[in-house]
């Protein structure tokens, strides 16, 4: 088994696995990055969330050879020297949340939003999070985060 090199908020790691293991173990399991969330395990969820390049992908179908040479971001790779993310931010503020499984796949669906469209229409937020599923039906507070987290970005 050959080492994969990945860089995953922003560190360089040498990941050995197979190369169709699924991006999610290998952020949990072997990188410890919990935030990242196994919910259904076939892309429908969105709880494993993670950015690859940038674009919102789904680290349960994700193979970690898909990864290789590329930036992942994970919900603990957001903050900035101690400081969270707006969207983090604006989901504390919001309480955006109440088991809080499906938070770091909302998070990183609606950073992912506003790094393409730093104003979006409720109607775009809505489209943008509508792969991610809130079990505790959080919706309504989920958009008002974004929406606030977009304001809070704009200038
Ligand atoms: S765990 Fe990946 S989409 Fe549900
Ligand atoms: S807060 Fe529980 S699943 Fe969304």
């Amino acid at each position: 088994m050959e080492a994969i090199a990945v860089i995953v908020n922003g560190k360089q790691q040498r990941i050995t696995a197979p190369p169709d293991e699924p991006l999610l173990w290998v952020l949990r399991d072997q990188l410890q990055l919990t935030g990242t969330k196994y919910g259904c395990g076939e892309g429908h969820c969105g709880a494993c969330t993670v950015l690859l390049e940038g674009k919102p992908v789904r680290s349960c179908l994700t193979q970690v050879a898909a990864a290789a040479g590329k930036h992942v971001i994970t919900v603990e790779g957001l903050e900035q020297n101690g400081t969270l993310h707006p969207v983090q931010q604006a989901f504390l503020r919001e309480e955006a949340f109440q088991c809080g499984y499906c938070t770091s796949g909302m998070i990183l669906s609606a950073v992912a939003l506003l790094g393409s469209n730093r104003t979006p229409t409720e109607e775009e937020i809505v489209h943008a999070m509508s792969g991610n599923i809130c079990r505790c039906g959080t919706y309504p507070r989920i958009v008002a985060a974004v929406r606030e987290a977009a304001q809070a970005t704009k200038g």
